[in-house]
């Protein structure tokens, strides 16, 4: 935990400042949609080739996306992905969301520094799982039973 504070704090640096744009500062100290959410109609949680996890929660209503949350152990682009993954998905029908690319995060964040693009994703791999859990289970309710 205080690994990620110190994170934090190291984003806020003067000299990050230069490196990350406002929205991700903002994003990884201030997450949308931060934790997860009891009974959701879809999940997943993928680590990444970086040993990083990302977790994603939906709750969806009529095939959209009525609530996403999300956690992550991972650095602070990591945390500004996530948010703003769930922020870009919540809303939107699930064909719309499953189309929400690593490039469609980096935009809307910003962009991000070249090493830290595969959080982004991270985020929407992590999306696109949670959304086929949702569609597995609506084809064979009886799955649910079987994931968490
Ligand atoms: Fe692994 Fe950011 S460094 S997700």
């Amino acid at each position: 935990m205080s690994d990620g504070l110190d994170e934090l704090e190291e984003l806020l640096s003067s000299e990050n400042r230069k490196t990350y744009s406002a929205k991700v500062i903002d994003h990884a100290m201030n997450p949308r949609n931060l934790g997860l959410i009891e009974n959701a109609d879809g999940y997943a949680g993928i680590t990444g080739p970086c040993g990083d996890t990302m977790k994603i929660w939906l709750k969806v209503d009529n095939d959209q996306i009525a609530k996403a949350g999300f956690m992550t152990d991972g650095c602070g682009t990591s945390i500004a992905s996530g948010s703003m993954v769930t922020e870009l998905a919540t809303g939107k029908d699930i064909s719309e969301a499953l189309l929400i690319s690593q490039q469609n995060i980096l935009d809307a964040l910003n962009g991000l520094p070249e090493e830290n693009k595969h959080c982004a994703l991270l985020a929407s791999n992590t999306l696109k799982a949670a959304i086929k859990v949702y569609m597995d289970v609506k084809k064979e309710p009886w799955k649910k039973a079987y994931r968490k």
